[in-house]
């Protein structure tokens, strides 16, 4: 059994955590930045990097007391090491790789979307490889095929927004405040979905891609004339994501019938309403549907920590010149798209 130390710190969460490659999650610390970015109405890099700075060391610390272990016994330490915003990753990749210096340690580099793509496996021992994964978060939107650790077939991404960006300018739009995704669920809850008839863009055409920019468009010009409830406005707007995102998702389905499970990651799959559609997409299609916890959806160091176990049962480690990385594509033969987000 390994013990691994996993660092995450590539967006607005610093976060360290401690788990085994028997999927014993022995502590997770996890500091938002929320109170940080609020007046700004959205992430900061500057301030995010700087935040991570002071942050960081104390979790680490209070990771290691929860778990009642120490450094000497952690046998690698696991870092995002990209893609995001590149102050906050190096903060967390120098520390990392501090701790391995001094300990003697390995270090995994890990991609914080492989982070995402493998989380599922933390929290489900019988998930098997190949499955589909919709990877939908804050800077991504992409339909993968995971076939093992480090072996991603890139199906569809975004040509311009990322879902939870749509849910984050959607809930600016209509005065709901940051994060927006929670925000605009929340909204939805007391709204009318069929109240205005939104565009579902790229429904319908050959290739698994996505598009939000038009839809983001539509919320704009139906906020501005000022004729609709904001809870009808959240409602008819998630609607359409969630029509987006299960049209899509049933295309790849049929693109790779070697999947043996469909599953969600990221921080939209923490939505409700995106969670039963695609439990019903799976289930019409006689596949299992696998969502990791809520809490393990969002940014965390376990997914970080459990994607560094699984690479060192692969006997993947990184060199301490490992540089850390503002773009890293899972796959990188899948061809480049106009506009795919950067963040994670
Ligand atoms: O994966 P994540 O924590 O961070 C990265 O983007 O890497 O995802 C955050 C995104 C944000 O855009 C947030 O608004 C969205 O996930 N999100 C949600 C919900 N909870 C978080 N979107 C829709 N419904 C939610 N309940
Ligand atoms: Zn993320």
């Amino acid at each position: 059994m390994a013990l691994i130390l996993g660092i995450e710190s590539s967006c607005d969460e610093t976060a360290a955590a401690l788990v085994t490659s028997d999927r014993q999650i022995l502590a997770h610390k996890l500091a938002g930045q929320e109170a940080h970015h609020r007046p700004f109405g959205g992430v900061v890099p500057e301030i995010a990097a700087r935040a991570h700075v002071e942050a960081l060391p104390p979790l680490i610390e209070a990771a290691f007391a929860e778990a009642g272990v120490s450094l000497s016994d952690v046998d690698a330490i696991a870092a995002t090491a990209g893609p995001g915003l590149i102050g906050g990753v190096m903060v967390g990749l120098v520390t990392a790789k501090a701790m391995a210096f001094a300990a003697n340690k390995p270090l995994i580099a890990v991609n914080h979307l492989e982070g995402h793509a493998l989380s599922p496996r933390l929290a489900q021992p019988t998930l098997e490889f190949p499955y589909l994964l919709l990877l939908t978060s804050g800077g991504h939107c992409q339909l993968l095929l995971v076939q093992g650790v480090g072996q991603y077939r890139r199906l569809g991404t975004t040509i311009d927004d990322a879902a939870g960006e749509a849910f984050d300018k959607t809930a600016k739009l209509l005065g709901l405040g940051f994060p927006g995704g929670p925000a605009v669920e929340a909204a939805a809850r007391d709204g009318d979905p069929k109240a205005i008839a939104f565009p579902r863009p790229l429904r319908g055409s050959a290739d698994p891609h996505f598009s939000f920019a038009g839809l983001k468009s539509a919320v704009v010009r139906a906020v501005e004339a000022g004729e609709h409830q904001i809870a009808d406005l959240a409602a008819s707007f998630q609607a359409a994501v969630v029509d987006c995102l299960i049209d899509r998702t049933r295309l790849a389905l049929a693109l790779v019938p070697e999947a043996t499970a469909l599953v969600v990651a990221g921080g939209v799959a923490a939505n409700q309403s995106i969670r039963s559609a695609l439990m019903g997409l799976a289930d019409g299609n006689g596949l299992p549907f696998m969502a990791p916890p809520l809490w393990l959806c969002t940014d965390n160091a376990a997914m970080i920590a459990w994607a560094g176990a699984e690479r060192f049962a692969a006997g993947l480690t990184d060199g301490l010149d490992f540089v850390a990385k503002a773009r890293w594509p899972l796959d990188p033969e899948a061809e480049a798209v106009r506009g795919a987000g950067v963040k994670a």
